[in-house]
């Protein structure tokens, strides 16, 4: 089976910040976790590089639009490279693959009488890349993203037929049993795009004619494609579309585009509308986030209230900054986070709650037996109990995206682990019953493997330095692929060897 996820190509007028993370992040460990349930899986992030909002910034800058955005996109790689992001390729607007497939789109959308050319005159906004009706600006005439007046703009432009995809759109955003069903959530979101469409679409400009910077059209090379259809068309190009059929056809349609609420009307109707102009499937689940503020207040630099990714690396280390930025607000509706907000939920998920499991463990271990555990024979029960757990809970919460739920029930499985230690009293047990004391802390270690495989998508690097540290055997994602295929901890438990376990060190220290 494969799994198909993108995130929004990020413009590149911007340095990447937690905003432009938290989705990619979130990609990411849904990428980690679809591997090892073994899909095979796509993973595509990249860059936003044409239109309007790039070529002011370059101009800004004093630089050329190609060179702000070798050295942007540039950014945002290292960026990913820091948070382990595992996506299978990075795609930049500005490559040459691209170009061929966007001009393929729009030459068959020309060619099926889908564009036409018409003057127009619309108030823009540069910071979205698109026009507003007067109905969707604030009362005070500003865009409700930027809180800027869109500027007035009248030009000749291609348009694309939007208007003859209405009914089409609805059946298919509607109806959940139609064979190309486009499932767009959250559920209250969908609701919003449902009820926007069936006040109507009109059709909208497809192309530029002051935008330099940008894709000609292939009919006419006087303009240039509108930034947003260019960008759109980047989840095809990827994959090979329209020279490597193979690829396209083993990837397309993407099972999931992911991004926040902001560009949901353009990922769930403008989208759906070019690829059914052009006869190709539909992706099948266009999923959006909230929004978070800082404190209360939206994250701007004018503000100068924005988290870098690299100071969120530097407080708390990558996998734990992972870990953070998707449990801290429920995945879909808007949130507020906060710099206390994030060490709270740190000390109180990874020091205490399970970087306390390990180390009480190991020190267990090292204490009463010198790391050499005797060899017992294996008691699974709580292992089998946090299996259990987990088993109700975090699949169906991972798969429906809402990770910040698989990882509460992530955690009361690993307090479930930490309570049987307290009810064992294994301090007590030194003194009278050495023998099951050996047993209670493999069982412990056993649970320990049943919680890693879980936290892996989370926390890669930390979670296979845990995997050493309790003598776990094998590579840690070839055994967890098995365990969820099979969906049963082997019968004589997780081969962990006695000669391999170690001292933990201090895994997450506290934070005060
Ligand atoms: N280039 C377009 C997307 C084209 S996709 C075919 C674009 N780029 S962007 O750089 O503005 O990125 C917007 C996306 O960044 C949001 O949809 C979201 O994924 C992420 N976020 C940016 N700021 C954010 C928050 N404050 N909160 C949550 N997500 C945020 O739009």
């Amino acid at each position: 089976m494969k799994f198909y996820i993108t995130t929004p190509i990020y413009y590149v007028n911007d340095i990447p910040h937690i905003g432009h993370s938290y989705t990619t992040i979130a990609a990411d460990i849904m990428a980690r976790w679809k591997r090892l349930n073994n899909f095979d899986v796509f993973f595509l992030t990249g860059t936003d590089e044409h239109g309007a909002k790039i070529s002011e910034a370059a101009k800004v800058k004093g630089k050329s639009p190609k060179n702000l955005c070798d050295e942007m996109s540039a950014k945002f790689r290292e960026t990913w490279e820091l948070l382990n992001i595992s996506n299978d390729d990075f795609i930049r607007t500005a490559e040459r693959r691209h170009f061929i497939a966007v001009e393929n789109i729009v030459q068959t959308l020309f060619d099926k009488g889908l564009i036409f050319k018409k003057k127009y005159k619309g108030m823009y906004c540069v910071g979205c890349e698109r026009f507003y009706a007067k109905k969707d600006l604030d009362e005070k005439g500003r865009c409700p993203f930027h809180k800027t007046k869109p500027i007035l703009q009248s030009e000749e432009n291609y348009f694309f037929k939007l208007s003859s995809f209405q009914d089409g759109l609805l059946e298919r955003i509607t109806d959940i049993n139609h064979k190309e069903h486009i499932d767009v959530r959250p559920e209250e979101r969908r609701n919003e795009i449902i009820g926007k469409l069936k006040l109507g679409l009109e059709d909208v400009s497809f192309s530029r004619s002051a935008i330099e910077w940008g894709i000609p059209l292939p009919f006419d090379k006087s303009q240039t494609a509108y930034v947003w259809v260019d960008a759109l068309i980047n989840y095809i190009t990827a994959i090979g579309y329209p020279n490597d059929e193979t690829k396209f056809k083993k990837y397309w349609p993407a099972d999931i585009h992911l991004m926040a609420k902001d560009i949901l009307w353009f990922h769930s109707v403008i989208w759906p509308a070019v690829l059914m102009g052009a006869e190709l499937p539909l992706p099948k689940t266009v999923y959006s986030h909230g929004f978070f503020t800082l404190n209360g207040d939206k994250m701007s630099k004018s503000i100068g209230n924005v988290i870098s990714p690299q100071e969120l690396v530097g407080a708390y280390g990558v996998d734990a900054a992972r870990y953070l930025a998707v449990t801290l607000m429920p995945f879909g509706p808007d949130g507020d986070i906060s710099w206390q907000g994030l060490t709270l939920k740190y000390n109180t998920d990874l020091a205490n709650n399970l970087g306390n499991l390990i180390s009480r463990t190991l020190k267990m271990a090292e204490k009463n037996f010198n790391l050499k555990i005797p060899q017992v024979v294996p008691d699974l029960e709580l292992a089998k109990n946090v299996a259990g757990i987990l088993k109700e809970g975090f699949a169906r919460n991972m798969d429906g995206l809402q990770l910040h739920k698989a990882a509460e029930v992530l955690q009361s499985a690993i307090t479930l682990v930490n309570r049987q230690i307290e009810a064992d009293a294994p301090w007590k047990l030194a003194k009278t019953d050495i023998n099951k004391l050996a047993a209670r802390v493999y069982s412990y270690l056993q649970a320990l493997a049943v919680i890693a495989m879980h936290l892996l998508a989370f926390m890669p690097t930390l979670t296979e330095k845990i995997w050493q540290i309790i003598g776990a055997a094998g590579n840690i994602s070839d055994i967890a692929k098995k365990y969820f295929a099979d969906g049963v901890i082997p019968e004589n438990g997780f081969s962990i060897s006695n000669a391999d376990l170690q001292i933990p060190g201090i895994l997450f220290p506290r934070i005060s």
